[in-house]
């Protein structure tokens, strides 16, 4: 393969790693994986690194096409002091060393694009949030240590000085793809259990992203070499929840389900150790600069995704 089909996937191993690692490699690409057990990375080749200090690991950025970093302890967790400590220091330390590699690399990546989240715009029921729209906590969202760790994430990034390198901050939505662990299974096995009511009321906004039109909206920003700064990576239809439970019901042919309130979903995060942010926070998200900018989905809307991610392998 020639040297630039090399891109680096630091923290490629869980759900977006594994998704875009095949679908790059499917595209002609060499993705490579920096993980902490790279013996277990299934997509692409696994390079051993710490996500906090320089390593062997460094040299692999030489001459490769891009740097994607997905690094960080999963948000799907309770957010006690020690789970709070990893979650921001995983995220912003695994920024700060790439930042290094990249400015001591001879040949360094054009691009670097680093995970953020569009969790950190502020709840809202109103107008959707472009790339402009407000940051912000909500104490009824409980969102204060997403907003937190989000911001204080794209600051690392910003900090990083890579004059040779463009950076952009993804501003992702919740992707559904057919890896395992997608919220999309978990969904469409509630529904079929007839768990599948609207949550919290269901008026919350949830954006979403189909897992080809993630990796295909990163390809293209790879691609265009005026792309840098914040792209929100989202599908340009967030629904509410309410609707998203039925379009799961109806894939499920499943046409009843028992909703969830408030303090069910309380209950059922302490039991299943994780947050009910994910759940009640309204995220009205759209992706302005892609659509601005020329990008075309594939999945536009919640529908398409789902029965396309039904009828999957
Ligand atoms: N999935 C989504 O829909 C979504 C949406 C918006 C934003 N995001 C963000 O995008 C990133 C990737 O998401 P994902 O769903 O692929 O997450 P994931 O499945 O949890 O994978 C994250 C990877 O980060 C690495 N990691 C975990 N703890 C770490 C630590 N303490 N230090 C260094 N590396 C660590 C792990 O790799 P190793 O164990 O191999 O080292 C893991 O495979 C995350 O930062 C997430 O917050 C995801």
């Amino acid at each position: 393969m020639s040297p630039n089909t090399k891109i680096i996937l630091a923290g490629g191993s869980g759900f977006l790693g594994r998704t875009l690692a095949r679908w790059l490699h499917d595209h002609g690409k060499e993705p490579i994986i920096l993980s902490r057990r790279p013996g277990a990375v299934i997509h692409g080749r696994g390079i051993h690194w710490d996500g906090e200090t320089l390593g062997p690991w460094a040299a692999e950025l030489e001459n490769a096409a891009a740097v994607i970093n997905l690094a960080g302890r999963s948000v799907n967790c309770r957010y006690h002091a020690a789970n709070r400590s990893l979650i921001l220091n995983s995220r912003l330390r695994s920024t700060r060393i790439l930042g290094e590699a990249i400015r001591q690399a001879a040949a360094p990546p054009p691009v670097w694009l680093n995970a953020s989240t569009a969790t950190i715009y502020r709840h809202t029921l109103g107008a959707p949030h472009d790339e402009a729209g407000a940051i912000g906590a909500t104490p009824a969202a409980r969102d204060a240590f997403s907003v937190e760790v989000a911001t204080a994430w794209e600051a690392a990034l910003e900090a990083e000085a890579v004059p040779h390198t463009r950076k952009i901050a993804l501003r992702t939505a919740m992707v559904m793809g057919p890896e395992p662990g997608g919220v999309n299974e978990v969904l469409l096995r509630l529904a079929r259990l007839g768990l599948g009511g609207s949550m919290a009321g269901g008026r919350q906004y949830v954006s979403w992203l189909h897992a080809t039109d993630f990796c295909r909206a990163i390809d293209w920003l790879i691609g265009r070499p005026d792309a840098k700064g914040i792209y929100n990576l989202c599908a340009p239809e967030p629904v509410t929840n309410a609707e998203m439970m039925r379009l799961f019901r109806q894939a499920a042919g499943c046409p009843l389900g028992l909703p969830a309130t408030r303090w069910m979903l309380e209950i059922g995060a302490v039991l299943l150790r994780t947050e009910t942010e994910l759940i009640v926070k309204s995220r009205r998200v759209i992706p302005r600069r892609l659509l601005d900018e020329g990008f075309t989905f594939h999945y536009p809307t919640l529908p398409e995704a789902i029965s396309h991610l039904k009828t999957e392998p």
